[in-house]
C-alpha cells in the first residue's frame, strides 16, 4: 500500500461565495502579516519565561493557529469563549461561555482576538484577565475596526485596520456561515 507522502497539486483558491461582494485581504496579506506579528512577540517575549497565549473563540481560532505556529519562543495556549453578538448586532452585554483551564498568575498573558469592534468584548476580557493576577497582559487583534469603537481598548499588536464593513472568513462568521475561508471577505448588508 502506498505510505509516501506525494506531491499533490495546490488545490485551487476558494471561490468568493455570492453574497460577499470582495476580497479584503488575501490569504498571502494575511499570512505575511501574522509572521511579522509572530516575529515581534518572540523578541518582546524573548526573555521574559513562559507566555500564555488565549484564543478568544470561536473567532480567533484560526489567526490563533497561524500566529502560535508563528512563535519560536515557549509558549502554552488556551481558549475561552465569550458571546456578545446575535447575528452582527453586538449586545455589550459579554457573557462568559467557556473559561480558560490554566491558571494565570504570575504568568505574562497575551489575549489573541479576531476584531475590535465596539471593544466591550475586549474591554470585558482584559479586566477580567488583569483581577488574575497575571505578570502582565497584552492583546493581539487581527483586525480594528475604529469607527465602531465604544469603550477605548489598547491593542499591542494589531494586524490591520478596515473600515466599518462587515467581513467574514479566516475565522469570522455571520451566524456561523464562513469562518473556514482562507480570505477575508466583505459581506454587503442585506
Ligand atoms: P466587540 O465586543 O463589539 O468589540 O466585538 C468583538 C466581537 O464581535 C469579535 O470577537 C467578533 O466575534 C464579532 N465581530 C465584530 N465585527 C465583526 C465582523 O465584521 N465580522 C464577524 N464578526 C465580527
Ligand atoms: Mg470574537
Amino acid at each position: 500500500m502506498e505510505t509516501a507522502a506525494t506531491s499533490q497539486p495546490a488545490p485551487a483558491s476558494r471561490p468568493l461565495p455570492p453574497d460577499l461582494s470582495r476580497i479584503l485581504l488575501d490569504e498571502p496579506t494575511l499570512h505575511a502579516r501574522v509572521l511579522e506579528l509572530g516575529h515581534q512577540i518572540d523578541l518582546d517575549f524573548a526573555d521574559k519565561g513562559p507566555l500564555l497565549v488565549v484564543g478568544v473563540l470561536k473567532g480567533a481560532f484560526i489567526f490563533m493557529s497561524d500566529l502560535t505556529r508563528a512563535l519560536t519562543i515557549p509558549h502554552v495556549t488556551d481558549f475561552i469563549a465569550l458571546s456578545s453578538y446575535q447575528g452582527d448586532q453586538t449586545s455589550g452585554n459579554v457573557r462568559l461561555l467557556m473559561d480558560t483551564r490554566q491558571n494565570m498568575e504570575g504568568k505574562h498573558v497575551l489575549i489573541v482576538e479576531d476584531i475590535l469592534d465596539s471593544g466591550y468584548t475586549l474591554d470585558f476580557l482584559v479586566r477580567t484577565f488583569a483581577q488574575r493576577h497575571p505578570l502582565s497582559v497584552r492583546t493581539a487583534v487581527l483586525l480594528d475596526k475604529p469607527a465602531r469603537h465604544v469603550v477605548p481598548v489598547k491593542i499591542d499588536y494589531l494586524g490591520f485596520t478596515i473600515p466599518d464593513v462587515w467581513v467574514v472568513g479566516y475565522g469570522l462568521d455571520y451566524n456561523e456561515h464562513y469562518r473556514t475561508l482562507p480570505f477575508l471577505a466583505e459581506m454587503p448588508p442585506p
